[in-house]
């Protein structure tokens, strides 16, 4: 256990040293954040989805927490990432593709999700990504779901404007210093009851994107 730790914190390295943009990390996240960016989700969440698993330190404390590997979906857009993922765990869904795509395809059998878990370095990613990640996010879950999003900075990493503009609201739910570097998590919900209220915001992009 202890080598493979060891083998994916150099892979991690090498892939960063690749692609440090799309990485955005030289290591995997700690136990710690994994077990913070983790703490509200167990098995009765449901399906959940995982984007930017990298090599897998929160899908490890998801399946910790009881989440079955069945109701895993995994969208990973390194393919190293992507190909030692399906290996590890041949139960999950495992989607080498952009994150970004997420509205496109089908998941869990038509059922909705009850969490996102997100290692996507979003902070690198430009407002029209990210709202199109979040669009895709919240149309693949339920009312109540959450996306929960980790970051180095001091504040949220998705602007206030981009959360009021698409109806969501963030919370800081807590930061642990035992990262390297320290880290927050943030959960963001839906501030409209509505879920078809997402669908429209994403329409009148479209429209304003000609
Ligand atoms: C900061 S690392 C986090 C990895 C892992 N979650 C962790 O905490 O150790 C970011 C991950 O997001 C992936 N990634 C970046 N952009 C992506 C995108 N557009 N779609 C899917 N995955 C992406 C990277 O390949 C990398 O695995």
């Amino acid at each position: 256990m202890k080598q493979q730790r060891i083998a994916e914190t150099f892979g991690f390295l090498r892939a960063w040293l690749k692609n440090p943009l799309r990485v955005a990390a030289v290591a995997p996240s700690g136990r710690a954040l994994a077990n913070l960016i983790t703490c509200e989700i167990s098995r009765e969440t449901g399906p959940v989805i995982e984007l930017g698993p990298g090599t897998g330190a929160f899908t490890r404390a998801l399946i910790a927490r009881g989440v079955r590997e069945e109701d895993l979906t995994l969208i990973e857009f390194g393919s190293e990432f992507a190909a030692a993922l399906h290996f590890h765990y041949p139960r999950a869904r495992t989607l080498w593709m952009d994150a970004a795509r997420l509205r496109t395809i089908d998941l869990f059998d038509g059922r909705l999700a009850g969490a996102v878990v997100s290692g996507l370095p979003v902070l690198s990613m430009p407002p029209r990504k990210v709202i199109a990640i979040l669009t895709g996010a919240f149309r693949k879950m339920r009312p109540d779901g959450a996306f929960y999003q980790f970051t180095y900075g001091p504040r949220c990493p998705v602007p206030l404007r981009l959360l009021d503009h698409l109806g969501l609201q963030a919370e800081r739910i807590g930061g642990t210093l035992v990262n390297l570097p320290p880290a927050a998590v943030y959960r963001i919900r839906r501030t409209h009851p509505n879920p078809f209220h997402l669908d429209r915001v994403s329409l009148r992009q479209r429209e304003l994107a000609g």
